[in-house]
């Protein structure tokens, strides 16, 4: 997509697409403002006056701080923030690194695909344990928490079977969650599902709400994550970095995948007034999609913004978003992948990635790639 952007950016900061019926924001400093300024740019996609709904779980999506504007969102947010603070997540450190060297110690002779092996199901099993759902149910979250987010833009073929079985997969999971919710009321553990419940008087989460929340945390963040991981692999390997980065040196060049590479590329808003941006008048109604990987790879905010550069200082990128609905998952996220990166590189050394051939994934805001396959050798 990188291209398409800088060619539109060249043009002018923000466009009108007649296709898709809504404004592109590609300029840093535009996308920065959009998402800075809630009151003219809200999050609720029911204010858009071509908005039509497309039923299942987004229904309970629609219910969550993601799509709130503040004060509401801040109270909603404000119930768990405390769980993902730096030094909540910090916590989780040791068993991430359990995780990683149990995905490791199945790989098998000297190919692996990165993305099959780590990078999709780490994600899926921290949220599981985070949240309290049993191992023996993993494999169904997987398959739940990628049906949900494959993309339905579009008129595309086929995209009624998907709509179908998103919704099939969206009432599973409620229902699912329904049941673990319903059970720790009952039986009390040390885990989030529980400490949501116990907080849900005092912070006026309804039943609507706490299963709204967990299905964001499994939407939000385990596509995500995965891409990161893929993505800094492949950006790594394409850089020559493929005997991996000192301690100190790994958490910058993650940053840089998030600029370069950024996991979620676009975040839409709806103009609630009418106003102008980047010299565009947008009128109260319309859908305005901010392109965060645009902005990522504005030279007007970043030097060489083509290139990869993993200890690049400062790095204001905004691969988690800005403002209100800044990534609340940030910490979590870089923890992962700090942690999965490194121990791949102690365990092994990647001999060739492959770097040329890759599928997409399929999605309109999602940037990454199916898979990954890489010779290796191992270094224990
Ligand atoms: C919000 C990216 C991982 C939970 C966001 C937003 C972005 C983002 C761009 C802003 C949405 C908006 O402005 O409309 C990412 C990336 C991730 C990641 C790139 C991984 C590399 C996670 C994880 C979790 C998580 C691991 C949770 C476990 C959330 C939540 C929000 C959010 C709950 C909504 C926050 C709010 O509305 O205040 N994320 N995310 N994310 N993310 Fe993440």
């Amino acid at each position: 997509p990188f291209d398409w952007y800088a060619a539109r950016r060249a043009e002018a900061p923000v466009h009108y697409d007649d296709h898709r019926r809504c404004w592109d924001v590609l300029a840093y400093e535009e996308v920065k403002t959009a998402l800075g300024d809630d009151e003219t740019f809200s999050v609720d996609p029911r204010e858009a006056s071509d908005y039509r709904s497309t039923g299942g779980e987004q229904e309970f999506l629609l219910e969550t701080m993601l799509f709130q504007d503040p004060p509401k969102h801040d109270r909603s947010r404000e119930v768990v923030e405390e769980f993902f603070r730096p030094s909540a997540v910090a916590a989780l450190e040791p068993r991430i690194e359990d995780l990683t060297h149990d995905l490791l110690d199945d790989v098998e002779g000297d190919r692996m695909d990165v993305v099959d092996a780590l990078a999709y199901p780490l994600p899926v099993i921290v949220i599981a344990e985070l949240l309290g759902v049993p191992s023996e149910d993993r494999d169904r979250f997987r398959e739940w928490s990628t049906t949900m987010v494959a993309s339905t833009d579009g008129d595309g073929e086929g995209n009624g079977d998907l709509q179908q079985r998103q919704m099939q997969a969206g009432m599973e999971l409620a229902s699912y969650f329904g049941e673990l919710i319903a059970d720790r009321r009952e039986h009390p553990r040390d885990d989030l599902v529980t400490r949501l419940v116990e907080s849900e008087e005092e912070a006026g989460f309804d039943e609507t709400e706490l299963l709204g929340f967990c299905m964001l945390l499994l939407i939000a963040g385990n596509v995500t994550t995965t891409n990161l991981v893929g993505n800094a692999v492949r950006s790594f390997a394409e850089a020559d970095h493929l005997s991996g980065f000192e301690p100190d040196a790994l958490g910058p060049a993650v940053e840089e995948v998030l600029r370069y590479r950024a996991p979620v590329q676009a975040m839409s808003r709806v103009a609630t007034v009418n106003t102008t941006l980047g010299g565009a008048d947008i009128a109260a109604g319309d859908r305005v999609v901010c392109w965060l990987g645009a902005a990522n790879r504005d030279g007007a905010k970043f030097d060489a913004p083509d290139t990869f550069v993993p200890d690049r200082t400062p790095n204001q990128h905004l691969g988690f978003g800005y403002g209100t609905h800044y990534c609340l998952g940030a910490p979590l996220a870089r923890l992962e992948a700090t942690v999965a990166l490194r121990v791949l590189f102690e365990r092994f050394d990647l001999l060739e990635v492959e770097t040329d051939d890759l599928t997409p994934v399929r999605s309109s805001f999602i940037y990454g790639v199916e898979s990954l396959p890489a010779r290796i050798e191992r270094r224990d």
